[in-house]
């Protein structure tokens, strides 16, 4: 694929860097359900290792039944091949998770939380001898009135100056403007941007340009015959009548939902990404 920008992103030169050129980083939705789970159990390491992949990424926060993950799901998770998890507004829902946040480098909540909450939102992976800066931010439009989200990447990104080659990011956001408002806000300083929290995965994948990957939203790893995720019947009942009602997961075959992006090492540019629907 020919480039027509001129990449803006400042890698680090270090000669003792590996000679990889391009890099395969999968990002997987919404984690919905235990059945979900298990389908990742199953099949991520088969699929990873069949296509290259060197990173994987992928959003908890529903993980289970009641929403919120547990930390032996986060660590079965990692074990089945998960690098990092990242997560959003139902992070909180399981209260063994706060105190699994403080200790954990693999699981993350939103960045834009108050200081006061449990764990962190950015970590460092490594993948091929490469450091990633694996960010997670909340939106705030038609969502809970959390610190600005672009103030609070800018704080993160200058925090971990000089302590990582390549950053990502997952825009755990409602409003599809406000992810791509910070998507183009952050073009050529984020290599690779990803939106979740809607559970539907949209058609816009793309690299925007001064050479960062995006998508508006990766879609969920979930059962689709329901409404995202949820039985039909709950969801209609309770939008007809407005009443409160307990939601339950749909059951089925879930498919995991995401998107493969393609980094270039050397100038820190994605050149290809490709929504995965498994
Ligand atoms: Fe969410």
């Amino acid at each position: 694929m020919l480039l027509d920008f001129y990449p803006t992103f400042k890698l680090q030169k270090n000669k003792d860097k590996p000679v990889y050129k391009k890099m395969k980083i999968l990002f997987l939705g919404d984690i919905v359900g235990p059945a979900a789970v298990r389908h990742i159990s199953k099949s991520l390491w088969d699929y990873r290792n069949k296509n290259r992949i060197s990173l994987v990424i992928a959003n908890g926060e529903n993980a289970e039944s009641g929403n919120g993950i547990l930390p032996e799901t986060a660590e079965l998770l990692v074990k089945r091949g998960v690098d990092v998890i990242t997560s959003g507004n139902h992070i909180w829902k399981q209260s063994a998770a706060r105190d699994y946040l403080e200790g954990t480098e693999t699981l993350i909540r939103p960045l834009n939380y108050p200081g006061v909450c449990p764990g962190k939102g950015y970590t460092i992976a490594e993948a091929d001898g490469y450091r990633f800066l694996v960010m997670n931010v909340q939106g705030t439009v038609y969502m809970e009135a959390l610190a600005c989200p672009f103030e609070s990447v800018e704080r993160a990104l200058e925090i971990n100056k000089g302590r990582y080659d390549f950053a990502l990011l997952d825009i755990h956001a409602e409003a599809t403007s406000e992810k791509l408002a910070i998507a183009y806000c952050f073009d050529g300083k984020i290599n690779i941007m990803v939106g979740t929290h809607t559970h539907v995965q949209t058609a816009d994948e793309r690299i925007l340009p001064k050479g960062s990957g995006y998508i508006t939203d990766l879609g969920m790893c979930g059962v689709q015959d329901g409404i995202l995720g949820v039985r039909s019947d709950i969801i209609i009942d309770r939008l007809r009548t407005k009443l409160p009602a307990k939601f339950a997961l749909k059951d089925g075959n879930p498919v995991l939902c995401g998107a493969l992006f393609e980094l270039d090492t050397s100038c820190g540019v994605v050149t290809d990404v490709r929504r995965v629907m498994l």
